[in-house]
């Protein structure tokens, strides 16, 4: 929130409960809060005192009011439940002293401060506090915002372009290095001039690919990415990208079938259960060595469609796959890197399966090779079932 939206929160909250005060505790309340509850009219003490509480009950964020003892005279549930409130009294240090620091400049004052062990069983949680002064009498307004969740989306935010810019630099330096070799040395060498024409258009391939999944990445992250569901056929979907990484699986000399349970349907978006699959079966090709093996399979489960891409592989390491599904993670960075990777295709399968109310997991109880299964509901009552709009 911002300062001045808290500051203006403060006021009002200021108007209503320093009038609250001076009506509940017989004090006298502020100049300002005596021309407040003049043009709120003619309030009585129980109305007036009861929609004070109302108003900080209504209040997001923690919402406080101290007096000059350090004793908390009004506190809502959220400002307990974030532990600020302890004995009648604010329980956080530093808390008091943002609180005391306005009561003496009588002026609003702001704090940024982590809570010391947070809510019980959980991280500490980092606030922004507002205070400012109600009265003459020494009453203080605290706000108390959460700002852990912000703060964790902005760290993700900042490791995304660090990551993004990292993923760009070897492609663009690799261009760049090429061109210039180009013009420097293949001046009357027709051959040399063709290889590094291939090698720049390679590059460049790289480069737009991983544009293309960046793209899709913010597309379905924002929601602005659109799902036509309707009734598929699993054995359809295979079959499909199956033919379409034939030539590639032939070329590596690795073996990809395909097979189905009679009639599997989902209620799915074809064209994400196939992007999922593609990520799945590049993968699978990309990181086992010749004459591996490559199998999907889609067949009923409990109340939805499981699909399955297994290989005969390297497998991944157990301490890796918890974190397999993150973006820009890979398991072997130099591995990955020589065969084009950036770490987003897994990312994009979990994106793509969970907008669809399924789930995407790898199979731990495979015995070698690498096994991961996706659900997509098999009907559309399932898919409303489970929340998803369809
Ligand atoms: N079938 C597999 N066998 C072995 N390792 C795998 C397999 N699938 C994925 N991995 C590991 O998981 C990492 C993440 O996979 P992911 O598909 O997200 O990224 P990538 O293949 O590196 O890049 P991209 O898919 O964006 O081209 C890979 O880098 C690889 O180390
Ligand atoms: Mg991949």
């Amino acid at each position: 929130m911002d300062v001045l939206v808290a500051v203006g929160g403060a006021m009002v909250a200021g108007l209503a409960l320093g009038a609250y005060a001076a009506l509940v505790f017989g004090r006298r309340a502020s100049p300002a809060a005596r021309a407040g509850a003049a043009s709120a009219g003619p309030l009585t003490a129980a109305v007036s005192g009861g929609l004070a509480r109302r108003m900080i009950e209504v209040v997001r964020h923690g919402a406080l009011v101290v007096d000059r003892s350090g004793e908390v005279v009004l506190a809502n549930t959220a400002a307990r439940s974030m532990g600020v409130v302890r004995g009648g009294r604010v329980s956080v240090p530093d808390l008091c002293a943002v609180a005391d620091g306005a009561r003496a400049a009588g002026e609003p004052r702001r704090l940024v401060v982590d809570l010391p062990g947070g809510r019980i069983g959980r991280e500490p949680i980092a606030v922004v506090a507002h205070a400012a002064p109600l009265d003459e009498e020494g009453h203080v307004a605290l706000l108390v915002e959460d700002v852990t969740e912000s703060r964790r989306l902005e760290a993700v935010r900042r490791d995304f372009v660090g990551n993004v810019s990292h993923e760009l630099k070897s492609p663009v330096a690799a261009l760049r290095a090429l061109a210039e070799t180009l013009v420097l040395r293949a001046g009357n060498r027709p051959e040399l001039a063709r290889e590094y024409a291939a090698r720049i258009a390679a590059e460049a391939e790289r480069l737009s690919g991983l544009l293309a999944d960046l793209l899709d990445l913010a597309a379905i992250e924002s929601g602005r990415k659109e799902y036509h569901r309707e009734p598929v056929e699993a054995a359809d979907l295979l079959n499909q990208v199956v033919a379409r990484y034939a030539a590639r699986a032939e070329q590596k000399g690795t073996l990809l079938e395909w097979s189905a349970a009679p009639a599997v349907r989902a209620w799915a978006d074809a064209r994400s259960v196939e992007q999922t699959l593609s990520n799945l079966v590049d993968n699978a090709i990309k990181y086992s060595p010749a004459g591996a093996r490559v199998t999907l399979h889609a067949e009923p489960g409990e109340d939805e469609t499981v699909f399955t891409v297994a290989d005969t592989g390297p497998g991944i390491p157990p301490a890796a796959v918890p974190r397999l599904f993150e973006r820009f993670y890979r398991v072997d960075p130099g591995r990955s890197r020589e065969e084009g990777g950036t770490g987003l295709g897994l990312a994009i399968a979990k994106h793509l399966v969970e907008a669809q109310g399924g789930r995407i997991w790898v199979d731990g109880t495979a015995r070698s090779g690498t096994t991961i299964r996706f659900t997509a509901p098999t009907t559309s009552s399932q898919s409303l079932k489970i929340g998803v709009a369809s």
